[in-house]
């Protein structure tokens, strides 16, 4: 970050107050104005409802480039590390720690993480006060807020090895609860992870192993898994990523701030996206039902949305959305569900929207919600367990900025301000006298 030559001035038209406020340069992307001073100059707040104008922080982690639709970790492109950059592990160390691992680093790391996928034995209890039918973000946002009752080691957020263990942890342990959510689902007995596979083969096999079957490996699935995953891994300052660092500047631990961070991306406008996308996609229906659909959508009184279409950054194509796309070929090829109505319903639907006005004027673009759904469908994933796998990829990213910002001698606790438009001082009337 660096001081730009150029100030910003603000001054009143009434010539009641004027201030200079420094500009300061990233290393790309938009400038910015440091208004810290504006409250005790000028008595005022800025006003920004959503962060439509606001930079929480500063970081080197994530960029976006709405216009252009890129995504970079760490400086790399999300469509070289999704395509050719190894696994979702290898995205975890370059997230962690700004660098993508050499062959022993890479070693040590999934050696590591591996060594941590197991949960406390006492873990199991908590799932059995949930019904069975409990939306897996509830089970998740329980039991990984739970994770701290454990780890007493690991919660000194002051230490740096403690911040490195907790990363580990959670990193490690998201996959086991994620599939034990969906076994208590369905009744079925919790499986034990495998050292023997890697994460994401490890994943699938929590998932579909029974006692009476194993799961047989198919590498070409787990693989798609895998990029779903690097897809997710971080995205800048979301809003659950925003509620990670909010939570992580009272400093809570890292398991309560994580837990933060499930529940607010379950929501349909953020993570719970892509269940919504797929269940839009179902009650659509066919082809011959999207002109009424795109109807109800322009319609502002319907409440209806397009959902895994839009973005508050992306004025373009959102990247993952392309990568998500060709994995939903490769998968469906593999399946033998080339002719999978749901994917050509979407493209169908996709085709249509992008053509018209409404969305163009906009700059609606499908987003990484739009296809997930239908290549977690085909991967035998529930559709209520899709949000749940973005909260398992978002792991890495949210624990990367939260130690980001432990780390950041910058940082203090998110404290915003209001504009108050409710009642000024009054008197409390006696019950008698009230209206
Ligand atoms: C994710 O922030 C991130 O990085 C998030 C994420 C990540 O990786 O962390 O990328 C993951 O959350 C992706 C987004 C998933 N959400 C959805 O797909 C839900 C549908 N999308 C919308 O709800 C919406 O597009 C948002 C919430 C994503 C963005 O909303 P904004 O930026 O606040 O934009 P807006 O609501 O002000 O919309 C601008 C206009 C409005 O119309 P007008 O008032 O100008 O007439 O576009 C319209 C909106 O009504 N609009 C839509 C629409 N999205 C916006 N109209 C129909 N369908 C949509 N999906």
């Amino acid at each position: 970050m660096t001081n730009s030559e150029t100030k910003a001035t603000l001054s009143f038209s009434d010539g009641s107050a004027s201030l200079e406020m420094p500009i300061y340069k990233g290393s790309v992307g938009p400038d910015v104005i440091d208004i810290r001073k504006l409250y005790g100059a000028t008595g005022m707040f800025t006003y920004d409802p959503g962060f439509m104008s606001t930079a929480a922080c500063n970081s080197s982690i994530t960029y976006i480039d709405g216009d252009k639709g890129e995504l970079l970790y760490r400086g790399y492109p999300i469509e070289q590390l999704a395509v050719n950059g190894g696994d979702f592990l290898e995205t975890c160390y370059l997230l962690l720690n700004g660098e993508l691992p050499n062959a022993a680093q890479k070693t040590e790391f999934v050696d590591t993480v591996t060594k941590h996928t197991m949960v406390h034995e006492q873990m199991q209890f908590f799932f059995r006060g949930f019904r069975r039918d409990a939306h897996p973000m509830s089970v998740l946002v329980g039991t990984v807020g739970a994770l701290a009752s454990f780890y007493h080691d690991s919660l000194d957020i002051n230490d740096p090895h403690h911040r490195e263990v907790s990363a580990i942890r959670l990193i490690a342990k998201m996959p086991t609860l994620v599939a034990m959510a969906y076994k208590y689902s369905i009744g079925q007995p919790f499986v034990y992870p495998r050292n023997d596979l890697s994460y994401s083969a490890n994943f699938m096999h929590m998932m579909f192993s029974t006692p009476c079957e194993p799961y047989k490996v198919n590498e070409v699935l787990v693989r798609a898994l895998d990029r779903i995953l690097i897809l997710h891994a971080d995205h800048e300052q979301n809003a659950s990523t925003s509620t990670v660092r909010l939570a992580g500047s009272s400093g809570a631990n890292p398991f309560a701030c994580i837990a933060a961070g499930i529940a607010c991306l379950w929501g349909p406008a953020h993570g719970g996206a892509n269940e919504a996308a797929l269940s839009m996609l179902e009650e659509i229906g066919n082809v011959d039902n999207i002109p009424e659909f795109i109807k109800q959508v322009k319609d502002k009184n319907s409440g209806v949305k397009l959902m895994g279409f839009g973005h508050r950054v992306y004025k373009n194509y959102d990247p993952r959305a392309k990568l998500m796309r060709e994995t939903c070929y490769e998968v469906l090829n593999e399946l033998g569900l080339q002719d999978d109505p749901l994917f050509k319903l979407a493209m169908a639907l996709e085709k249509i929207a992008l053509e018209d006005e409404y969305f163009v004027s906009r700059k609606l673009y499908p987003n990484v919600d739009f296809y997930s759904g239908i290549v977690q469908r085909a991967l035998g994933i529930p559709t209520s367990l899709f949000t749940g796998i973005f909260a398992l990829a978002r792991t890495v990213g949210w624990i990367a900025q939260w130690k980001e910002m432990i780390s950041d001698p910058e940082q203090k606790i998110g404290r915003p301000r209001q504009l108050f438009v409710g009642s000024p001082k009054r008197d409390v009337p006696p019950i008698a006298k009230r209206g």
